[in-house]
């Protein structure tokens, strides 16, 4: 038996996807940059994937920053608007303490470069507090950057109370939508953030390539050099398979998205009245509404995360922490201990995150497995 339920850490890639990229790798392997034919070609392979990429977000194409993924889309909005607004006098930026690494080490690094960050608390179901980020904003404040909704517990932040609060100071908004880009509808005429992030690989789409949105107007400076792809916002040669999968992935997911999300509630219905039957204490984590429904953060109380991981595994059921995994053992989850859960919650979490392939099935097996390794490890 094998049932994947760790979708928020990667999925599969679609057959679709990997199909129309398959050409890039073969014959049509031009470089974007040649005047060739084949550099043509390739050219309008990335043209291409950067409509369909723009479509998602009903941007305009030149908004499309085409990166290696999340993490440097995050590394380059931050940084970016940094060194920008740094010429400018301005060295403040406002975060969240459940942010992804990706943020929260970037905004770390430029801390020993003479910025100062705040990193604004969370309720007990990680939502973000509005009045501090409302008193932690200064006159040098650069940037907020908010996720959209977290990767570990799923809950989705008052981003557009957060936009109007900044931009009535005239402060600029990045989000770090990769958990949320599937899911919900990032409509940007209707949402007027400055940068978000999205990647490829979350979406059954390929790994290694991702987007920064940059709203029209919003300076950034480059964190590579050499070249003039990407307007010089990114230079380097395209990953052009990856990128013309990330285009197909993210067509598929606008026309699939509506059908996908109502699928997720009701396999998140499903699971937690599964595991209600069971005879198992357990508690859910982050926002019970305020929540991309593929993520179902879960504690078993009296239990341990990692014994339970392990015992998941060994029955064929792949999930996950949420947490750092270092050197072979598990942190607690930075999320958890911002929400200020207590340590049994903390220390007994697991990730369960579905995707396009999860079943109702799959879930009522998992529940009853969950419950019968429980039992077999409290009774032995
Ligand atoms: C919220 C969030 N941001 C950023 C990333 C990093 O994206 P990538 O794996 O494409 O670098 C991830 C991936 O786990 C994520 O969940």
């Amino acid at each position: 038996m094998s049932i994947y339920l760790d979708h928020a850490a990667t999925t599969p890639l679609d057959p679709r996807v990997s199909e129309a990229m398959y050409p890039y790798y073969t014959q049509l392997f031009g470089n974007p940059s040649s005047i060739h034919s084949y550099g043509r070609q390739a050219r309008d392979a990335v043209d291409q994937a950067r409509l369909q990429v723009a479509a998602t977000l009903r941007s305009d194409p030149s908004q499309v920053i085409f990166t290696s993924g999340g993490t440097e889309a995050n590394n380059l909005a931050i940084m970016g608007v940094a060194a920008w607004c740094k010429k400018k006098g301005k060295n403040h930026l406002i975060t969240s303490q459940i942010e992804h690494q990706a943020v929260l080490e970037t905004c770390k690094h430029l801390e020993t470069t003479g910025f100062r960050v705040t990193y604004l608390p969370v309720d007990s179901m990680g939502v973000v507090d509005l009045d501090a980020l409302r008193q932690a904003i200064t006159p040098q404040t650069a940037l907020v950057s908010i996720m959209y909704g977290n990767n570990e517990v799923g809950t989705i932040q008052p981003i557009r109370q957060i936009i109007d609060i900044a931009h009535a100071f005239g402060v600029l908004v990045h989000t770090d939508a990769v958990q949320a880009f599937g899911s919900e509808d990032l409509d940007l005429t209707k949402l007027p953030v400055d940068l978000l992030t999205i990647s490829a690989h979350k979406v059954n789409g390929p790994k290694g390539v991702g987007a920064l949105y940059l709203a029209k107007g919003v300076p950034i400076e480059p964190l590579l050099f050499g070249g003039s792809q990407e307007k010089r916002r990114r230079p380097g040669t395209e990953n052009v398979p990856g990128i013309v999968g990330f285009g197909k992935a993210a067509e598929i997911m606008m026309a699939e998205r509506k059908k996908h999300q109502t699928k997720m509630w009701e396999l998140r219905r499903v699971f937690l009245e599964e595991l209600s039957k069971q005879d198992v204490e357990f508690v859910l984590n982050g926002h019970p509404k305020q929540t991309l429904p593929h993520i179902c953060n879960i504690s078993f109380l009296g239990m341990d995360t990692e014994t339970l991981l392990i015992n998941l595994d060994l029955e064929g059921i792949a999930c996950s922490s949420g947490s750092a995994c270092t050197s072979g053992s598990l942190t607690v989850s930075h999320v958890l201990q911002a929400m200020h859960l207590p340590e049994e919650r903390t220390r007994s979490a697991i990730r369960f995150s579905f995707g396009k392939g999860t079943t109702e099935e799959e879930l009522k097996l998992v529940a009853i497995k969950v419950a019968q390794i429980i039992r077999r490890l409290t009774t032995s």
